[in-house]
């Protein structure tokens, strides 16, 4: 039940640090883009070094490499591993497990993980959407497994033309039993029934109608065939979503500073605390701390 930040922001990484529940930081090429758009960042390694230092020893940090080609991908790996590994031994080395190679049939990811695993490098397996894909990764030897649990959601939402906001909640239990009920409408034949637009729709990315019955899915395959990766459930989007992905068994949910942090709120809690303190004052509390 670990709890990573997804981020590459040197002062979100801090102050979520300093909160003293956060376990490890994930980041990827656009995450440090943007800090460092923000941030105004000139040079990118004393930056990471910075990072790897705020997250500290024993909270594993996630890199990203930068190529789509096998080789290119593992002397990448190796670099950033020996590079910035020893500033606080905590660096895991992120590669995409699909490349434009795998429509060549080369799996350049999966070739990389194996390669960089099977010389002692953590590796996070990214960019997985698929169950398939967490399968392979494992069976390569991954350390990691990063479901990308909204792009999931963002994909099957666009196939159903359901429009939607990158932080909207995606209730892909209303959804399903919405499309459950469709079906249930009689249908004159058995191919009218198989070519109803309802059942097409439940098919939509193989019956998987959200990154949560995705992560369902790794994780039941990963009991069954004893695979010992840790699944990180990523592209986190919302605090309900997080709920379901732990849930369902995520081992990590790397989750953005804001949405850490909308995490704790709630209308009646904001509401409660505010009676509480000036009832508090009421009845000379201040009396017991002086
Ligand atoms: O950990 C993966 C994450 O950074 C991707 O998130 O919101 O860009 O899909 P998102």
């Amino acid at each position: 039940m670990s709890l990573f930040i997804d981020s590459g922001d040197l002062d979100e990484v801090r102050e979520a640090v300093s909160w003293g529940i956060v376990d490890g930081v994930t980041t990827n090429p656009t995450l440090l883009r943007e800090a460092a758009e923000r941030r105004g960042v000139k040079g990118l390694r004393d930056y990471l070094v910075e990072l790897l230092k705020a997250a500290g020893r024993g909270r594993p940090v996630s890199l990203e490499v930068m190529s789509t080609k096998a080789e290119d991908m593992v002397r990448e790996g190796l670099r950033l591993y020996d590079d910035l590994n020893p500033i606080a031994g905590n660096v895991v080395i992120k590669v995409p497990v699909t490349t434009k190679g795998v429509e060549q049939g080369e799996l350049e990811g999966i070739k990389a993980i194996k390669a960089l695993s099977e010389v002692g490098v953590p590796v996070n397996a990214t960019l997985i959407m698929t169950p398939s894909q967490a399968y392979l990764a494992a069976k390569a030897g991954a350390t990691y497994v990063s479901l990308f649990l909204g792009r999931i959601d963002d994909f099957v939402r666009s196939q159903l033309g359901i429009k939607h906001s990158k932080w909207d909640y995606f209730n892909y239990r209303s959804v399903r039993a919405a499309l459950q009920g469709g079906l249930a409408a009689p249908a004159r034949s058995p191919g009218e029934a198989l070519a109803s637009p309802v059942l097409s729709a439940l098919n939509v990315n193989w019956g998987l109608l959200s990154g949560v019955e995705a992560l369902r899915s790794v994780r039941a395959i990963f009991r069954s065939q004893g695979i010992r990766a840790k699944v990180i459930a990523a592209s986190m989007r919302h605090p309900r979503q997080v709920e379901e992905a732990l849930e369902a068994g995520a081992d990590i949910v790397t989750v953005p500073y804001h949405v850490i942090k909308a995490m704790v709120v709630h209308p009646k809690s904001e509401e409660g605390i505010r009676a509480f303190v000036d009832d508090a004052r009421a009845a000379n509390y201040g009396e017991l701390f002086r």
